[in-house]
């Protein structure tokens, strides 16, 4: 049990890098904070057993998993439908149906055993928010129309475009969690972007203050036209 400074006891369980994260977690989380923490004994124990996440992510859990996913709803409009493609084990799709009640989330997994798992999750968690839709994003181009895409450790920008972008109505956003890299790969998925019309890309970095180095995102904001397939773009099996 951790007793932040002047607040009430909340119960963060040992995955919590130190006492000043407690403040940190109630700030991103808020009155969301108990369900982040239940999220949290999931992932640490079936999570891990199960082979979602690695066993080693269990220390470092709040910082480079939730909190790190969580900022990413700072770049998110008010009431967006969004799809996280690739989502796993829940990131950051779940963790932003936590932490923002008012979005509509679709998590898109091709793989039955995480399906499973998110399924079980929402259902834990009690989150009404939540769509858990196993399948490929390429399979659900004209089926699923949203405002906003998330993605964190699923393709190169390059693919991803391909498999994003047609799920985006125009002006809609796709939103890809990248690491030092993302410079580079907004540069070298510039032809498949031109391809797409896509009417502006960003660089840009949420959760300054919270996480140490802040969450950087690809920000692509789709045009008019969206091709059902990227140009180059192949299946992938992971
Ligand atoms: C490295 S994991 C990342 C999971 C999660 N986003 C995270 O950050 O922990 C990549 C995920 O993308 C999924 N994936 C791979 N190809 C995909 C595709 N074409 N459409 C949707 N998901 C895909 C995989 O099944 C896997 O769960």
């Amino acid at each position: 049990m951790n007793r932040p400074a002047g607040g009430t006891r909340v119960r963060v369980p040992c995955l919590l890098w130190n006492d000043s994260a407690v403040g940190i977690a109630r700030e991103v989380f808020g009155d969301a904070l108990p369900v982040a923490e239940q999220y949290a004994e999931f992932l640490s124990g079936p999570g891990v057993e199960r082979g979602l996440i690695g066993p080693r992510e269990v220390d470092r859990l709040w910082e480079r998993h939730l909190i790190n996913c969580a900022v990413v709803a700072e770049a998110i409009p008010a009431a967006a439908s969004v799809v996280d493609i690739g989502s796993g084990a829940g990131l950051p799709g779940l963790v932003l149906a936590i932490v923002r009640p008012d979005l509509d989330i679709t998590l898109l997994e091709p793989l039955l055993r995480r399906t499973t798992f998110l399924d079980e999750a929402v259902g834990m968690l009690k989150l009404g928010n939540v769509t858990v839709l196993r399948g490929r994003a390429e399979e659900h181009a004209g089926k699923l129309t949203v405002d906003v895409a998330t993605a964190r450790a699923v393709a190169p920008l390059e693919r991803l475009a391909g498999w994003a972008l047609p799920l985006l109505r125009p002006g809609g956003e796709l939103l890809a969690l990248k690491g030092e890299r993302a410079a580079a790969e907004l540069a070298e998925a510039g032809p498949v972007l031109d391809r797409f019309g896509v009417r502006s890309t960003e660089l840009l970095q949420v959760g300054r203050g919270k996480v140490d180095p802040p969450t950087t995102l690809v920000r692509v904001v789709a045009g008019a036209r969206a091709p059902r397939r990227a140009p180059g773009s192949r299946k992938r099996s992971s």
